[in-house]
């Protein structure tokens, strides 16, 4: 594909088609997003590459997880601390702390993506349960029969996400090239423990994300695409 072509094909794929992705291939995109740069080359980041049993098995524990989360969430401050004190499985353990309350300055994009995405899922805005069951299809990475989850060094402050996010994008683009949709998922970020039951990850290092990889299906939810900023709006004036 050409670069440009693969740049603009490139967008998050939420519902996939069970069909595996050749060993040959992932291995193939991993070598490619590895070409990535890094600070000092250092790469400080790790993958979990999760396909097979290992995937199905943590796709099984991720929803029931997050199923539990829910409940504690609809819940109420009870059910909450209940949770917290009986060391529920719905509180999330994962290593960083995820946005709760959104910047006031990102909140109109913010909300202009979700609703744009539960438009295509046919999904009510006051409808809570079906809003919860959209957000609960992360934890089964959309169908998808192959999954990266993202480490990054904690040594290094900010920049390990700096490199793991170029990594990601790299992975993404060579997904595409290859004809393989990806969604990046902040929300596998949620849990931490399932990961360490099938991966031997250093204590050093931190989950950040994952990306589902796959083949896309042709569904209205593949076709959503939430408008794209224009490079104007995120250059800074300069001072007068
Ligand atoms: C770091 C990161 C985390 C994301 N987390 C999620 C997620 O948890 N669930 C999801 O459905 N989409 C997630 N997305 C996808 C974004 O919503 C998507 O990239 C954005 O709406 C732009 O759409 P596009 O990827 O189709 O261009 C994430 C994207 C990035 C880059």
């Amino acid at each position: 594909m050409e670069f440009l072509d693969t740049l603009k094909n490139r967008h998050s794929v939420r519902a996939f088609a069970p069909t595996p992705v050749p060993e040959d291939v992932l291995e193939r995109l991993l070598q490619q997003a590895a070409l990535s740069p890094s600070w000092s080359n250092t790469h400080p980041y790790r993958i979990a590459v999760a396909t097979g049993d290992v995937l199905e098995s943590l796709r099984t524990e991720l929803y029931a997880r997050f199923q539990e989360t829910i409940k504690l969430q609809r819940g109420g401050k009870l059910a909450q601390i209940k949770g917290l004190i009986t060391r529920n499985k719905g509180i999330p353990d994962g290593d960083v702390k995820p946005v709760v309350n959104y910047p006031k300055d990102l909140q109109a994009r913010r909300v202009e993506c979700g609703k744009g995405l539960y438009g295509v899922l046919g999904v009510a805005r006051n409808d809570l349960k079906a809003r919860d069951q959209a957000m609960a299809e992360n934890f089964r990475l959309f169908g998808a029969p192959a999954a990266a989850f993202v480490f990054v060094h904690e040594g290094v402050g900010i920049y390990s996400a700096l490199d793991a996010g170029i990594f990601l994008q790299s992975l993404m683009l060579a997904a595409t090239n290859e004809g393989l949709g990806t969604c990046a998922q902040g929300a596998l970020g949620l849990f931490r423990s399932p990961l360490d039951k099938h991966f031997d990850i250093p204590k050093q290092y931190k989950l950040l994300c994952g990306v589902a990889i796959g083949y896309e299906l042709d569904v209205p939810v593949n076709k959503f695409q939430p408008e794209k900023i224009a490079a104007s709006e995120l250059m800074l004036p300069t001072r007068r």
